[in-house]
């Protein structure tokens, strides 16, 4: 059933199980010290006596992973001063000589930072073994190569000349700085979230996600190490209401980059637009949110596709994954062969820590996540409408875990099928199978958002008529297979409605939201 996992499995173990081992123990023995932005300044030797924050594993809360504290506004405004005296140089850097150092830095990101990058992922954010592979390492690197490729081939598309006059077109960064809001659930988006503006000669303050912050800190690093200029791109840990309320009321503000829930994005761009006026620019704001992902299910699907499909997207990285499905729809006649396989597969699947190659899943990122999912779960135990058919059980003893749950609700509307969990529960609705086309309209209209989706269908009428209904109920839409595991190029990612901008990361118009075009006609 599991190929990739297979595939993947074999090349960890038989490549870089001794390494990887190192990595992770000497984090585990280290509590490796994160700084602030300038790691020769004076404030690091300031923050390293008042450390006193900690990423700790989720899957054993106890353990603390890394220390870091907090910039205060302050030390968010120096971090906005230090990125100004940067770009000064590193905006007229030629695109090619950028290109150079996020090449060097993917290659280091596939190299030599390889296990030390799936170490922090696993260890700090509870990924198992593959998911940190195909994070941290995999989609990290393709960001920063393809980056590069799509930028020097836009920069192809300049000339555009007349008889009378030269014409052309000058891709110049931003003016001001980028803020860079990352959430924690994927390493590589928060090394993009960060990276690709500057790679497109921005300035960027990075705020990584507290739950995160090692393997952040590792990216930037590495970036470093590749020839980023100090100043570029600098690392602040910070509260994010501080961090938010320090860079939106500065006038240098050029864009907010961010993933994370609707609710903060919302409120980061209401502060914007009361600020306006103070802006030297109007800011660009690209964000990433929530999803309330689909899987429709026609009587004409291949049932183990369906199955194979839906337990990896609902399941993997316990659902936090933002393209993960949460609700799923099912003819009634193939309902009891889905619901017999997909109980088989979940006693398959195994619950536990991430240092053990065969756990499937492994614990919720923090305490925080771990209440809200049992308070979902609690609420589906309790309600008359809703049957647990597989797991159901949380314990965050020793850390953050929570089985992974199959619920079947009788109501298409219920709560439980609206609001985005962000954890291992996949709740089923299962409809008539003459009423597919109002089953349709009911996926498009039950949640504000609009991610990630996937029909399984064999029959070529109604996968163009679902294809119709849905299509704005998912900017990432996958025809037969699970909506989860974009690739970089192959489908750019990113979703409408509540769910964001749907500026697409992983495609080339994504690196033009990091550009201020300036058109220039020169006559002789
Ligand atoms: N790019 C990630 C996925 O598609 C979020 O699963």
């Amino acid at each position: 059933m599991f190929m990739l996992r297979k595939c993947v499995l074999h090349r960890v173990n038989s490549v870089a199980k001794r390494p990887l081992s190192r990595a992770i123990s000497s984090y585990v023995a280290q509590n490796e010290p994160i700084y602030v932005y300038d790691s020769q300044s004076k404030e690091r030797q300031e923050l390293e006596e008042k450390l006193k924050l900690y990423d700790s594993k989720p899957f054993d809360h106890q353990k603390k992973l890394a220390k870091y504290s907090y910039a205060n506004s302050d030390l968010i405004k120096k971090a906005i001063d230090v990125s100004q005296a940067a770009h000064r140089t590193w905006q007229r850097i030629p695109l090619e000589q950028r290109a150079d150092i996020f090449l060097k830095a993917a290659d280091l990101v596939s190299g030599k930072y390889r296990m030390d990058l799936m170490a922090a992922t696993m260890l700090g954010q509870g990924k198992t073994i593959i998911q940190a592979e195909i994070d941290a390492t995999c989609e990290l690197a393709d960001f920063y190569r393809f980056n590069v490729q799509f930028a020097l081939n836009m920069v192809k598309w300049q000339p555009l000349s007349t008889d009378i006059s030269k014409n052309m077109m000058v891709y110049r960064s931003l003016e001001g700085f980028v803020a860079a809001v990352a959430p924690f659930n994927f390493t590589a988006i928060s090394g993009h979230l960060a990276g690709a503006p500057a790679f497109m000669g921005n300035v960027v303050l990075w705020k990584a996600s507290d739950t995160a912050m090692l393997s952040s800190y590792v990216i930037y690093k590495l970036l470093r190490e590749a020839g980023l200029p100090a100043g570029v791109i600098n690392f602040v840990p910070a509260d994010g209401p501080v961090f938010g309320d320090t860079v939106i009321k500065s006038p240098l503000l050029a864009c907010i980059n961010f993933t994370g829930s609707a609710k903060t994005f919302q409120h980061l761009w209401k502060q914007i637009s009361d600020n306006l006026p103070k802006y030297r620019s109007f800011p660009r704001m690209i964000g990433e949110c929530g999803g309330k992902n689909f899987h429709f299910v026609h009587s004409s699907a291949n049932l183990e596709s369906v199955v194979n499909g839906t337990i990896r997207s609902a399941f993997e990285y316990s659902g936090q994954k933002c393209s993960a499905c949460s609700r799923m729809y099912v003819p009634e006649s193939k309902w009891p062969q889905i619901r017999d396989r997909m109980l088989e597969e979940h006693k398959k699947i195994k619950l536990g820590s991430p240092m053990q190659a065969d756990s499937f899943l492994s614990a919720v990122i923090d305490d925080k996540a771990f209440q809200r999912i049992k308070s979902y779960l609690d609420y589906a135990k309790s309600s008359s409408g809703i049957s647990v058919l597989a797991g159901g059980k949380c314990d965050d003893s020793i850390g953050y875990y929570v089985e992974p749950t199959i619920l079947q609700v009788s109501d298409p509307k219920d709560k439980i099928m609206q609001e985005e969990i962000f954890g291992p529960v996949l709740s089923v609705y299962v409809y008539k199978d003459a009423e597919y086309k109002d089953i349709l309209k009911l996926i498009d209209t039950t949640s504000p958002y609009g991610l990630t989706g996937a029909i399984y269908a064999d029959d070529s009428n109604v996968l163009a008529e679902a294809s119709d209904a849905l299509r704005f109920s998912a900017g990432n839409f996958y025809v037969n297979d699970k909506s989860t595991g974009s690739v970089v190029s192959q489908q750019p990612f990113g979703g409408a409605r509540k769910s964001g901008t749907n500026d697409k990361a992983g495609a080339p118009h994504y690196l033009l939201r990091f550009c201020s075009p300036q058109s220039v006609k020169t006559t002789s």
